[in-house]
């Protein structure tokens, strides 16, 4: 297995740019997901790791080997993609040893790579079948089993998940930690959707257009967002935004008046704003309680899901909110709510949508 660097990749398709100076560095038996909306350049990045595209400036350094200019073969690398493209008139067995038949390698070697595929995918009992008799689960489990067999350093997957229907992508994200446990391997995963990227990735790169906005574990980007926008795209609900105005600051943080009228001091770095400095305050929807003072929020709609209740209103101005309270919160859908928000847990981004870093910050769980 092996570490795997970028260095500065950058990408133009004729004048358009689409990869901007993208420099990671990502260790051995790491398992990274590239994360971002369509169109910010997660498969190009993944096609260039692959040798399937050619970056138009930087290297790729993979096991500490530059093979940029090597072709997809010659790289240790093999990719899973979306589609599975299985051969239908192929059985399992043979689908699965297509890439070594074509390696020519010898048949006992062969059969032991398979059937320790087989065993990790839960395939063995399938081996005789044809791809039109398995559900998508298992083809797609078979398009990875082709992928396991030949020994990758590193294994790249572009939504390998995203043809399946949701209780079966979840079992796949559970299948797909659990392989990457089993076989110790370094693995690049592409997704749009930030659930998969939370459960399953050592560590997150969030992409946007074309740049990275941020490379860390899920819970530093859950509580560490440097940008508004891995802020927003990580944590589900998405995390509320109140434009506000910077007041005062002070040494001990910033004083803010949100839309709809509510102040609070907040203890983020104040030295890059000053008052009359249009800002916006980030407040996840499960860091806010009932309470008897705070945000007032008129209730809209209310999703009783069991355990929680996602509770969609908006404050005094209009601005959406959404809050994520329990199961049996006493809540009631055309009612007013009174919310209480902790200091600590609110984000400040600037005009930018640089987020002021905070004076206390909360302990990350790896
Ligand atoms: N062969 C190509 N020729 C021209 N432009 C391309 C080509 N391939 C990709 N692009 C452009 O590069 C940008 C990034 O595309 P890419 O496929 O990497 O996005 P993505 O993040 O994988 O999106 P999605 O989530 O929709 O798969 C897009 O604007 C796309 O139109
Ligand atoms: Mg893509």
């Amino acid at each position: 297995m092996a570490t795997l660097s970028l260095n500065a990749i950058t990408k133009s398709f004729g004048a358009a740019k689409v990869l901007h100076d993208i420099s990671l560095a990502i260790k051995d038996k790491e398992f990274v997901v590239f994360v971002g909306p369509s169109g910010c350049g997660k498969s190009t990045l993944l096609r260039i790791i692959a040798g399937l595209e050619e970056a138009t400036s930087g290297s790729v350094v993979i096991g500490g080997e530059d093979v940029s200019a090597a072709p997809p073969v010659e790289r240790g690398i093999s990719m899973v993609f979306q589609s599975y493209a299985l051969y239908p008139h192929l059985s399992v067995y043979e689908n699965i040893a297509f890439p070594l038949r074509v390696q020519k390698m010898g048949k006992a070697e062969m059969d032991a790579r398979i059937q320790r595929a087989a065993d990790i995918l839960q395939l063995k009992d399938k081996l005789q079948l044809k791809p039109g008799q398995l559900s998508g689960g298992q083809r797609q489990r078979v398009a990875i089993g082709r992928s396991i067999v030949r020994n990758p350093k590193v294994f790249l997957f572009d939504e390998p998940l995203s043809n399946l229907d949701a209780a079966l992508r979840g079992d796949m994200r559970v299948e797909l930690s659990q392989l990457h446990r089993n076989l110790d391997a370094t693995m690049v995963y592409v997704t749009h959707d930030q659930i998969e990227a939370m459960t399953m990735a050592d560590r997150i790169v969030v992409l946007n257009g074309g740049r990275v906005e941020q490379f860390g574990t899920p819970m530093e980007l859950y509580h560490h967002p440097k940008t508004k926008f891995v802020a927003s795209f990580i944590g589900q609900p998405n995390m509320n935004l109140i434009p506000g105005t910077v007041l005062g600051v002070d040494p001990t943080g910033v004083k803010i008046s949100m839309n709809g009228g509510h102040e609070m001091v907040l203890p983020v770095d104040s030295s890059t704003v000053s008052a009359g400095d249009k800002v916006e305050v980030g407040i996840r929807p499960e860091h806010v309680d009932i309470g008897t003072e705070g945000l007032e929020i008129s209730v809209n709609v209310l999703e009783r899901l069991g355990g929680v209740s996602i509770t969609y209103g908006t404050i005094g101005d209009g601005t959406r909110f959404c809050a994520s309270l329990p199961g049996d919160a006493a809540v009631k859908e055309g009612e007013p709510l009174t919310l209480s928000v902790a200091p600590e847990a609110c984000h400040v981004f600037d005009g930018s949508g640089d987020v002021l870093r905070r004076n206390s910050a909360p302990e990350i769980i790896d």
